[in-house]
């Protein structure tokens, strides 16, 4: 199968041009001005940006969590991905605690074997780290391509691991070429907060937000970052919220540390009041929705390199599963759809809005991601021998987002309403068209397990 793209407006992080991208099987073979080829396939794309496939670097598709699953299996979550032109997903490993990371990664194969849609890869959620792991975690990196290891300061009992096995863990990645990535929380301040809350009959999801105040992640992040800077370990920060947080890394970045950030699209876009709403529970995840001053500081922590990478941590739930904690803010499963949404709310609201550059786009929602973790030039961006993930897109299609219209596993969105300018038209996966004519031509099974490489600390 060819594919020529012609006279597309071609954008990658350092440079945007008007070429025509010539493509054989699964790679981009040509790019240039009227290039002479004839194609299986043409697409007319003047007038049209034509990006590198957007890769969403934290989501959680069919995932246990808090006594229920995230609502869109590998399936659904990577169609609508690439409905929203993200054509590679790196989902969370979580292990057992008391288990092995390698029981973790046969669960997580066996419900994506053989269903993605779209390109995905995984980490490794370490929760209990100890000798076993530590073997496992050289394994993961040389073997397997899974060379990212999540830790959690928070969720304590499921999910969360101490500072001395942080350490240990920091210290083992860092001899293999690996790289840590934390939700970095006080996972016992929130803990004592939420029993607080509960002793005072607070249970409302307003005091979710209330449970998670800035100062439980700036504390947390700060921790890492020393605790990084102890080990002379790389990290990665993940779902970053906020002005307190981001200081963290200001001062870890002058020790000339190298800590990578990623916020979510959620974070730059919507704010805490939305907690006073009767329907709060659409929003309670964690880090909770921040302050529009905090939005400010996301958005110049882009501007500012700070900020490397715009994720999801799409972990979506139906209104029924949110129900879980009706009468019990703590019960809320947390997380919320967004998966389909990230390429065009960011070319919307930073785009469109003059927040950021053309090429900082394609820079945060696609080439950092690859380049940080392990896969670039293979993906991340528009090059001769690079995978043909590309998304031609409409920057004047003006469109708004329901529930109705999506295509992720909720039935309800964290966006219903809002208003966005730019559309994906029609996305490419590895040379096939994946969706054109807000139709998905793709079946399940289609999409591949990416192995990656270690970690590249310059980028
Ligand atoms: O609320 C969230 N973020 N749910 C998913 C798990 C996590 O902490 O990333
Ligand atoms: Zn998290
Ligand atoms: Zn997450």
């Amino acid at each position: 199968m060819s594919v020529l793209i012609k006279n597309g407006h071609v954008v990658t992080a350092e440079s945007d041009y008007v070429a025509d991208i010539y493509i054989e099987d699964e790679q981009i073979v040509a790019i240039g001005k009227n290039l002479p080829y004839k194609a299986d396939k043409t697409i007319n794309a003047r007038n049209k940006f034509v990006f590198p496939g957007g890769i969403d670097p934290h989501v959680h598709l069919d995932m246990p969590f808090m006594g229920t699953s995230s609502s869109d299996d590998y399936e659904s979550g990577t169609r609508a991905a690439l409905f929203g032109g993200t054509t590679m997903v790196i989902d969370f490993i979580l292990q057992t605690q008391g288990k092995s990371l390698r029981h973790a990664l046969k669960q997580w194969q066996g419900r994506s074997n053989g269903n993605a849609v779209c390109d995905y890869g995984f980490h490794m959620a370490v929760t209990d780290f100890n000798a076993k792991v530590a073997k496992e975690v050289v394994t993961f990196i040389e073997k397997e391509g899974i060379t990212s290891f999540k830790t959690f300061m928070a969720y304590k009992g499921a999910l969360m691991i101490d500072d001395g096995q942080m350490v240990q863990l920091m210290k083992v990645v860092k001899e293999n070429g690996g790289l840590v990535t934390v939700h970095a929380t006080n996972g016992d301040m929130i803990d004592s907060l939420i029993a607080k809350f509960r002793k005072e009959g607070k249970m409302k999801p307003i005091y979710h937000y209330l449970s998670q105040p800035e100062v439980t992640e700036a504390e947390a992040s700060a921790r890492f970052t020393d605790m990084l800077d102890y080990a002379d370990c790389p990290g990665y920060i993940v779902h970053m919220t906020c002005e307190g947080a981001m200081n963290a890394v200001r001062e870890a970045t002058i020790r000339n540390q190298k800590v990578f950030v990623e916020t979510c699209t959620q974070y730059l876009t919507l704010d805490a009041s939305l907690y006073k709403r009767k329907d709060g529970a659409k929003w309670v995840m964690s880090p909770p929705l921040r302050e529009k001053k905090d939005q400010e500081v996301l958005w110049s922590g882009i501007n500012q390199g700070l900020v490397q990478v715009v994720g999801t941590d799409h972990c979506p739930f139906t209104w029924e599963q949110k129900q879980m904690g009706k009468d019990d803010f703590s019960k809320i499963p947390n997380g919320h759809p967004a998966i389909e949404h990230r390429m065009e709310l960011l070319f919307s609201e930073g785009v469109k809005k003059g927040r950021i550059s053309l090429n900082k786009y394609v820079e945060v929602s696609s080439t950092n991601a690859a380049k940080i973790f392990g896969m670039y030039p293979k993906k991340g961006t528009i090059a001769i021998g690079a995978d043909a993930d590309l998304v031609i897109f409409n920057p004047r299609t003006k469109h708004v987002l329901s529930h109705k219209t999506h295509h992720m596993n909720a039935d309800y969105s964290s966006y219903e309403g809002f208003k966005v300018t730019g559309k994906v038209e029609t996305v490419l996966l590895r040379g096939k068209i994946a969706i054109d004519k807000n139709e998905c031509l793709l079946e399940k099974g289609t999409g591949q397990f990416v192995k990656r490489g270690k970690t590249k600390l310059a980028i």
